[in-house]
């Protein structure tokens, strides 16, 4: 384990044991009445607090655009996924499968099927080059990132994606992630609350298929 994952790590278990205990009170955290586990430092914190929300809140300080990104991503991440995203084996595509959603094959990729360009960004952060994880830089992360949504023709190759702008990228499949939730106390797609005849029939319209990977019984 790294000098920095170990960091981590015992910082996990003081913020675990924060957490249980004292209810996040730093006044009851410092005392540590039962002298178990230590303070969370600001730097352990910053550690593991990673996630950026959809609407880009949280994301790092950084920029980059595509074509800056074709040479990060060629070096770290074509070796599975293709170099242009069409993927290599087995491994993930990353780019195309427009239009197969409802197909009998859905092609989920970044382009296709993910609703926000801010959780590509958290994902990558977080967990690729997968066995490498978080060692991306920010900016190599953006630009990365960039390179994908340009591969997916979302952005152009020259379009500087950043902090600022990463939660606005409209992403084609954004509405599929738009369920109406009949439940009378949910918030509507938009916004209003239901008030009146919100008891709406359940109606199933699609069922699982034969998706055909149980191997044959031999016998
Ligand atoms: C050693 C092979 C390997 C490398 C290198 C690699 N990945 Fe991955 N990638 C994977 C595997 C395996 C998964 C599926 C992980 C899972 O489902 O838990 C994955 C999943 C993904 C996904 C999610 C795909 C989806 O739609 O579900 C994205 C996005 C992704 N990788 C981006 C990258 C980027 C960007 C890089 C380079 C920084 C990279 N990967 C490098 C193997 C790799």
């Amino acid at each position: 384990m790294s000098g920095l994952a170990k960091q981590k790590k015992a910082g996990l278990l003081s913020i675990g044991f924060v957490l249980t205990q004292f209810s996040f009170s730093p006044v009851f955290a410092e005392q540590r009445p039962f002298n178990l586990g230590s303070i969370a430092t600001a730097e352990q914190v910053a550690g593991w607090d990673i996630d950026v929300r959809p609407d880009g809140l949280g994301a790092p300080i950084g920029a980059g655009n595509a074509i800056d990104g074709e040479a990060v991503y060629t070096d770290r991440c074509a070796s599975c996924h293709g170099d242009f995203g069409e993927a290599v084996d087995n491994w993930p595509a990353l780019v195309g499968g427009e239009g197969t959603l409802a197909s009998h094959d859905p092609v989920k990729t970044t382009g296709s099927y993910w609703p926000y360009a801010s959780t590509m960004y958290d994902y990558i952060y977080r967990a690729m080059p997968f066995g490498e994880a978080q060692s991306l830089t920010y900016n190599e992360t953006y630009q990365i990132v960039a390179y994908l949504l340009n591969m997916n023709d979302i952005i152009d190759d020259d379009y500087e994606l950043n902090n600022k702008n990463i939660g606005k990228i409209e992403m084609p499949n954004h509405a599929g992630f738009l369920i109406p939730d009949p439940r009378p106390d949910a918030q509507s797609i938009s916004g209003d609350p239901c008030m009146n005849d919100c008891n709406v029939p359940t109606q199933i319209i699609g069922k699982a298929r034969d998706i055909d990977v149980t191997p044959e019984n031999e016998s």
